[in-house]
């Protein structure tokens, strides 16, 4: 069975239950409708960026109730979301990124005609990349909205943590990353701060794969899942550097927070950080520069390459009115100008608007953005712009799953062997598909 009719089977069961609305006791007095809008934007920072939403979407009339769900990555918020479908009481919105998108709308609970007037009206068809709108469409219609761009691919670096450890310039390849990695061990640094949770040890393991194998050999392996790529020469070689590179992770970081881990380099605990740039809105509300404070530079071997990772909010169906309208107030203030300066801002994003990435100096983006941006338009023209696996955006969560286990369970059995490692993922993947 497919990922796509295993969702549809669990959550069929769904549509003999009532569709939910919120009890008009919850509204005040004067609300125009009320909405809940589940996400996983917990942290300081993210916090700060869903804020601008929630503020601005009050201040249109509209009732929010906040349905955020900790974990970094989303898995929890996943889970939490499946069961509210199957008892039948999702909620308004979702936070639900890539092929997934589509498996919730093959369910039938997805709105496909929320979305219609507001993109009609503010042309979404136009400020938006093709790639990015069939993302989020159904049959042609939207049934989400797409909130920004995350490049998954960097590395952030404390500079006077680098300088006291002698080191003089950012990596550009895994050797001189692993020279970097000694030096600051030498000097009583944490290396590399990583929390130990599978989403986290998947975001390094796609880099390492985009290090390794260049970008056609990543999407062969991470978006097209050829089992020659997934099972090959190439691979075997990336694992291999993988465990290396986990030589240098934060040995206190089991289980840990990607947020955690990310203060641990802010407050010079650590020297650098393989993270999206969601770890910049914890720079961000640190109060920290980018460029002085701290440095982002692409994960080494990878400057030629943009993995993405878009944040969209998926709209479900629901009976009241009040609630339908606040979802199309969200997906106006969305994709509107000021939002998508302001939360990109705060998020450590770059705007999803193609009219708003190629004039990114008017709108006081940061340099770390500003190298996004550029890179994202150079990328989707010579093919580096690809999917995040680790981030939902290359395949399905069954798949990623299958991603997610072997690499966990490699990267922490101390006598893991690479090509047996390798194997694995084939078989996995295969059986997951
Ligand atoms: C999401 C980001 C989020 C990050 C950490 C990613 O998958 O796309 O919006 O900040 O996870 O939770």
């Amino acid at each position: 069975m497919n990922a796509i009719s295993r969702l549809a089977t669990v959550i069929s069961l769904a549509s003999l239950l009532p569709v939910s609305a919120f009890p008009v006791s919850a509204l005040a007095a004067d609300s125009k409708g009320s909405v809940e809008v589940v996400h996983w934007w917990t942290s300081g920072g993210e916090k700060a960026a869903v804020d601008v939403l929630k503020a601005q979407v009050e201040k249109d009339g509209f009732t929010w109730k906040d349905g955020a769900v900790a974990g970094g990555g989303g898995a929890t918020a996943m889970t939490v979301l499946k069961s509210r479908a199957v008892a039948g009481n999702p909620p308004g919105v979702a936070q639900i990124k890539g092929p997934d998108i589509q498996e919730w709308a093959s369910t039938g609970l997805l709105d496909t005609d929320a979305l219609k007037d507001v993109a009609k009206a503010e042309k979404w068809d136009s400020l938006l990349d093709k790639k990015v709108s069939d993302t989020v469409k159904f049959e042609g219609n939207y049934v989400a909205v797409p909130v920004n761009i995350h490049r998954v691919n960097w590395l952030w670096i404390n500079p006077e943590v680098f300088k006291k450890a002698g080191i003089e310039k950012a990596p550009t390849t895994l050797q001189e990353f692993y020279a970097a990695g000694d030096k600051l061990k030498a000097a009583g640094f944490i290396a590399l701060a990583h929390g130990g949770q599978p989403w986290q040890d998947s975001t390094v393991f796609e880099a390492v794969v985009l290090s390794v194998m260049g970008v056609d050999g990543y999407k062969k392996a991470l978006v097209d899942l050829d089992n020659a790529a997934l099972t090959g020469p190439e691979m075997v070689k990336s694992l291999t550097e993988l465990k290396k590179v986990a030589t240098y992770m934060d040995v206190d970081g089991k289980g840990q927070d990607w947020n955690l881990e990310a203060a641990k380099v802010i407050n010079g605990k650590a020297g650098m950080q393989i993270m999206g740039d969601w770890a910049k809105s914890e720079w961000t509300a640190a109060k920290k520069v980018a460029g002085k404070d701290y440095e982002c530079v692409a994960f080494p071997g990878t400057d030629k390459a943009f993995t993405y990772n878009i944040d969209s909010l998926a709209v479900f169906k629901q009976k009241d009115k009040g609630t339908a309208a606040a979802q199309q107030d969200i997906a106006k203030v969305v994709l509107g100008e000021n939002f998508q300066k302001v939360f990109s801002i705060n998020k450590g994003s770059i705007p999803v608007r193609i009219d708003m990435l190629s004039d990114m100096d008017k709108y006081g983006f940061d340099s770390c953005a500003q190298t996004a941006a550029k890179d994202f338009l150079a990328d989707a023209k010579s093919g580096g712009l690809q999917p995040s696996m680790a981030h939902n955006m290359a395949t399905t969560l069954a798949v990623q799953g299958a991603f997610f286990d072997v690499v966990t369970n490699y990267i922490n059995d101390p006598k893991a062997d690479p090509a047996t490692a390798a194997k694995q993922l084939g078989t996995a993947v295969k059986s997951a598909k």
